[in-house]
């Protein structure tokens, strides 16, 4: 019998934006992989991949390996899927790029956001701060599967299968919502008509270029047949909606572990679990973030929009507005946060929102890693750590969170909700700054402080540290 293959799979440990899009694509890049997977998620993600040429491209729903050559991309059946974005954004943004046939593949078992739940979201989301991709309305549809005698979850295969029963199912969710809605007014049937048409449209644009994998075993063939896949994790562990915190997660299960039940293959086929982590802890959206540089008053700022309902303070206006060495060195760990943010560059992909920063919090990395399984650990933005020389605020060290406490006894579990984390103390130590090591050769020992650093958080995570990114662009990366 032939040998068979093996799984890898790469996750994120915070609240997204880790620097995973990069890791992935420089593991692709070593050729051990013939197919990049996702499982969970939707086009909520935004992955930034370097083209040949040096530009970059973001990707939503579509595994990093698009540009690799030969290789196969696979969207599995525990995403969502939203075949009017695919059709009308994603794939002609790659195909700019680069051709796609044979190398995409989606799961016709996965759900479909519908116009619906892209309109629920937008309008029903009061508290989360969603990314509005219908996200969280096409997971619940899918647990709920029928309310009364009307089907509410429609998987890829099932609309393929009559495309008429789907039409008329829609234009059932379109009359729910409506009973539903307060603002009647911001439901339009005529629109939300041309909408569906176009949904159902894009559903089989996707059939007829052959993008739909109708068989739940494919990837399991490839593996059997001595294929490697590396399982590539969206958001992160900070957003799972079981181990997150309710409501400020995301709707699907972004543990490693679920690699395997949104991936459609048998957990026998694992190999390893690499995890990604950002030395500039970061986090967009509403949500409790313990050691978060200026706390409540830095959450409310970051959320803030202008009377067009567009996010207020963006790079530009951070960049146009503030005197960023001035604000490094404030007393005030507010204003310490957006220096930090201009210099880092902390900003959504997609969107511009600022991102919310707090300290490095060992203590939930840990836990995040732990639960998880990491084995490899890569922590990306290492160089950026250079900016804390300049805090007044820690003078010039770095403060790591190493555990928590709530009324001054330490605590060893992760408060289940936002109320119990609001009474949290953060425990910091003020660590030796770790060196700069941008002109180290890449395999060269680390320098002292970079050292012990490295290992305080080797100990909390039971992972090994095996890279520590340098610089943004592909190959700034110091392996150990
Ligand atoms: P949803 O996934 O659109 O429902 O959004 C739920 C929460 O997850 C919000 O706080 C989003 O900002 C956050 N989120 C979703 N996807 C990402 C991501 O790829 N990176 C960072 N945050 C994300």
């Amino acid at each position: 019998m032939k040998k068979h293959g093996f799984a890898d799979v790469i996750v994120g440990l915070d609240y997204g934006d880790e620097g995973k899009g990069r890791i992935t694509d420089e593991q692709l890049s070593t050729g051990n992989y013939a197919v990049a997977a996702r499982f969970n998620g939707g086009n909520n993600a935004g992955h930034t991949i370097t083209a040949p040429g040096g530009e970059k491209l973001i990707l939503n729903a579509i595994p990093s390996g698009v540009l690799h050559e030969g290789m196969v991309n696979y969207i599995g059946s525990g995403c969502v899927v939203d075949p009017v974005h695919l059709r009308r954004v994603e794939i002609p943004r790659v195909e700019k790029v680069k051709k796609l046939d044979g190398n995409l593949k989606i799961s016709a078992w996965a759900t479909a956001i519908t116009p619906l739940h892209i309109l629920a979201d937008r309008l029903g989301d009061k508290m989360i701060g969603t990314t509005g991709k219908g996200i969280g309305p096409a997971y619940a549809a899918r647990v709920k599967r029928a309310d009364g005698d009307v089907i509410q979850n429609l998987r890829l295969g099932d609309i393929l299968a009559n495309t008429d029963q789907a039409a008329d199912l829609l234009k059932k969710h379109y009359m729910e919502l409506a009973r539903r809605m307060e603002h009647k007014e911001q439901l339009d049937y005529h629109a939300i008509s041309d909408q569906i048409l176009e949904f159902i449209d894009a559903v089989e644009y996707l059939q007829k270029r052959g993008f739909i994998e109708h068989d739940l075993l494919w990837l399991t063939d490839q593996v059997e047949q001595g294929q490697n896949v590396l399982m590539e994790g969206a958001q992160a562990y900070g957003l799972d909606v079981g181990a997150g915190i309710v409501p400020f997660t995301t709707s699907s299960h972004t543990i490693a572990g679920n690699a395997y039940v949104g991936g459609d293959l048998s957990a026998k086929f694992h190999r390893k679990i690499m995890g990604v982590a950002k030395l500039i802890t970061s986090r967009v959206g509403s949500g409790p973030f313990v050691g978060e540089y200026g706390g409540a008053r830095s959450e409310a700022y970051c959320a803030e929009k202008d009377e067009h309902g567009r996010t207020k303070f963006t790079r530009d206006f951070e960049r146009d507005n503030y005197d960023v060495d001035s604000m490094l060195r404030a007393e005030d760990p507010f204003k310490f946060g957006i220096g930090l943010r201009i210099k880092t560059a902390e900003y959504g992909a997609t969107t511009g929102r600022p991102r919310r920063l707090g300290a490095i919090d060992t203590y939930r990395l840990g836990r995040a890693a732990r639960h998880s399984g990491v084995d490899e650990l890569y922590l990306t933005k290492f160089d950026d750590l250079q900016h804390f020389k300049d805090a007044s605020l820690f003078d010039g060290k770095l403060p790591v969170i190493g555990s928590y406490a709530i009324n001054g006894n330490r605590i060893n579990y992760l408060p289940i909700n936002s109320t119990e984390l609001t009474k949290v103390e953060p425990v910091y130590s003020h660590l030796p700054l770790p060196e700069d090591i941008r002109h180290l050769d890449k395999k060269e020992q680390l320098p002292e402080n970079a050292r012990s650093f490295v290992e305080i958080i080797q100990h909390e995570t039971r992972a090994k540290v095996v890279g520590l990114g340098t610089g943004p662009e592909r190959g700034q990366m110091h392996y150990l």
